[in-house]
């Protein structure tokens, strides 16, 4: 059904170009049709930059596939499943988003989430190095501290890593730092903009309190309330949602934020800045989070942490011993 789906679309394929006339990007999600795949692929059908959508899961990717494709947008949706499917997917692609794999459930760790996603993320990088080598890859899977590692070690085995490509997609973090900054201040989220760097899990989310625009300043108390908060996020959805997986809604929304952004980089719009989780120079680890501005060739500059006070450089210690260990448990996972 997947094989037929791919045929009959082929035929839309003759023009690939968005309705003002400029190219549109090519984007694949793998997990297409995962409690965050559904709603990211809506969200990126609806995307104007976005003219081919490639949509591929192991289960239920044609159902999903179909139903998207009755939005009438610009896009062209094509559905791929199974593992002889990937290839058909990736070949061509602009922009690869990765939500494959099994999210938390209450009690879990994104850790706990390891064994299995890592062969996940695995298999889907060897895919993305043969067929697509020069696409962005934006990848979602968790544990992120971990997964962006092993996605930079297939790429380096296979002679294709590019690490102004690969972003590991920390955006739900300043998401939710946005709005829970917001409802302290008491003002609209959309004009607030929290910079979250270090990793994506516990205390390696460190938000930079100090540095929140538009200025303003928080008490001790306020500092310790956001900061905890900030870095529980995920677990607050995991228990509200008590076993029926972790955030989806808000993550495919962060996810569309955070692509559109790369998409805009890649148009050649300019002061596109947002945080990720990226092959750097920014600490004495080999990958972290800040800030950084997306171009036509992916990641352009990544700024420096800027100046801290006493509370984020405590939080900054924490954040790096453990993700110095998240990191090193995703690069032995590939070399041994
Ligand atoms: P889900 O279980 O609802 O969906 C995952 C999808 O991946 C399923 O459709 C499944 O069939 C598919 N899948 C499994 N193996 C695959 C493979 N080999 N190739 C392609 N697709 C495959 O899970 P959900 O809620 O969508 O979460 C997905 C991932 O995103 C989890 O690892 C979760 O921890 C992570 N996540 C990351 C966040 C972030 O901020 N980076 C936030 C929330 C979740």
């Amino acid at each position: 059904m997947g094989l037929k789906m791919e045929e009959s679309s082929g035929l839309q394929q003759v023009n690939c170009r968005a309705k003002d006339g400029s190219a549109g990007f090519r984007v694949a999600i793998l997990g297409a049709a995962g409690g965050i795949g559904q709603p990211l692929a809506m969200l990126m059908k609806m995307n104007p930059l976005v003219s081919v959508l490639h949509l591929y899961d192991v289960v239920n990717s044609p159902g999903v596939t179909a139903d998207i494709s009755h939005m009438d947008t610009g896009a062209v949706v094509r559905g791929f499943l199974g593992q002889n499917q990937l290839e058909n997917a990736l070949t061509g692609m602009d922009l690869v988003i990765i939500p494959a794999g099994v999210p938390r459930k209450p009690g879990m760790t994104r850790d706990d989430l390891f064994n299995i996603n890592a062969g996940i993320v695995k298999t889907l990088c060897e895919g993305v190095a043969k067929c697509c080598p020069k696409a962005i890859v934006n990848l979602i899977s968790n544990p992120v501290n971990s997964t962006v590692p092993i996605a930079a070690e297939v790429f380096k085995k296979s002679g294709t890593f590019d690490p102004k490509r690969l972003l590991g997609v920390t955006m739900l973090d300043v998401v939710r730092a946005n709005t829970f900054v917001a409802e302290v201040l008491g003002i609209d989220p959309r004009e607030v903009d929290v910079p979250v760097v270090g990793g994506h899990a516990g205390v390696t989310i460190l938000p930079l309190l100090s540095q929140v625009k538009p200025p303003c300043s928080f008490t001790p108390e306020e500092t310790d309330y956001l900061t905890v908060r900030i870095q529980n996020g995920g677990t607050e959805i995991v228990e509200a949602k008590a076993g029926a997986g972790s955030a989806t809604l808000s993550m495919a929304y962060a996810a569309v934020k955070f692509a559109d952004a790369c998409l805009r980089g890649l148009r050649g719009d300019a002061g596109v800045v947002q945080c990720a989780f990226v092959a750097s120079q920014v600490t004495e680890l080999p990958f972290f989070a800040s800030k950084v501005r997306l171009g036509r060739t992916g990641i352009e500059e990544i700024y420096p942490l800027g100046p801290l006070n006493a509370y984020e450089r405590i939080g900054l210690d924490k954040a790096k011993k453990e993700l110095a260990s998240s990191i090193e448990k995703g690069v032995s996972f590939i070399k041994k």
